[in-house]
């Protein structure tokens, strides 16, 4: 699974979960427990309404107050005793139960109120990644690596191979008579490659990973590690490895700078593929074992 899969993914989960936590704050609770009163308070808070009910027959607080002005304008001066009766509902301290209940509310609503803020930034957070611009310049995107003609210098000093150590690839020659068998058995992809007479091979071994050296004398890749070889265009020619080397485009600019593409691995070739008929050119570096 690929980078962007992965933040496909986690934008994905992000969403689901976002939207359950926005539910959940939305959704008033009736849970016991989680803010419901227990039928035991509701009916003692019944019955406390009933003893202190107001007589609807009662005067209104604007009629107490009325009342109070006449009696003070009754005695002259306005500073006359005024009435306890207001016919007010007496003051009732808060229920500790339901206290609770709301603190249980506020640390609930908080702490999902905390998880959806972490996801939402999360989401923010892969969404701009996933729209920052591919890397280029280090492995895993594109990987300049020289001038065309530097790089042909380079194979003929390095006796048949180039290696593009920020690329983790070899660039060898491709022959040109070869080119017509490359294009039924390679992805269209590694053709721009071809065409110029060049390929770039993945150094990691396709047997168990271990990097794949040169080997002068035969001019084949011989693996070290269990001693999976191929031919100089990574062409599977014996051990235990599945298929051929793996391969990278390459790009060429106009200026003539050629450019590997290490961002998009194709998968090396079959077993069987021979499209350049090179057999070993001398004694092998390893001997190669088939378990
Ligand atoms: S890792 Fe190369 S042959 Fe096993």
């Amino acid at each position: 699974m690929n980078a962007t899969a992965v933040i496909i993914i986690a934008i994905a989960a992000a969403v689901v979960l976002g939207a359950l936590a926005f539910l959940t704050l939305a959704r008033r609770s009736d849970v016991r427990g989680a803010g419901a009163l227990s039928a035991e308070t509701v009916r003692r808070d019944a019955a406390a309404r009933s003893e202190t009910t107001v007589d609807v027959g009662a005067s209104s607080g604007a009629e107490v107050e009325a009342e109070a002005v006449e009696a003070r304008r009754s005695v002259g001066v306005g500073l006359a005793p005024v009435s306890d009766d207001t016919g007010l509902a007496p003051w009732t301290p808060p229920d500790e139960e339901a206290m609770g209940v709301s603190r249980r509310q506020f640390f609930n609503r908080a702490t999902i109120g905390l998880m959806a803020a972490g996801i939402g930034t999360f989401s923010a957070a892969s969404f701009v990644a996933f729209l920052w611009p591919t890397k280029t310049g280090g492995f895993g995107g594109k990987v300049p690596v020289g001038r065309l003609d530097d790089i042909r210098a380079g194979i003929r000093t390095g006796n048949g191979f180039f290696y593009a150590p920020e690329a983790r690839a070899w660039i060898t020659e491709y022959p040109a008579d070869a080119i017509p068998k490359a294009e039924e058995a390679y992805s269209a992809s590694l053709m721009p490659g071809i065409n110029q007479g060049f390929i770039a091979s993945y150094q990691k071994c396709p047997h168990l990973g271990c990097r794949v050296p040169e080997c002068v004398s035969s001019q084949w890749f011989e693996c070290g590690c269990h001693g999976s070889q191929y031919n100089r265009v990574g062409e599977k020619k014996g051990g235990p490895a599945p298929r051929g080397m793996d391969h990278f485009p390459l790009e060429f600019s106009s200026a003539g700078e050629v450019t590997v593409d290490t961002g998009t691995i194709v998968q090396g070739s079959a077993i069987g593929t021979n499209t350049t008929g090179q057999e070993a050119e001398g004694p092998h570096c390893v001997g190669a074992s088939d378990h």
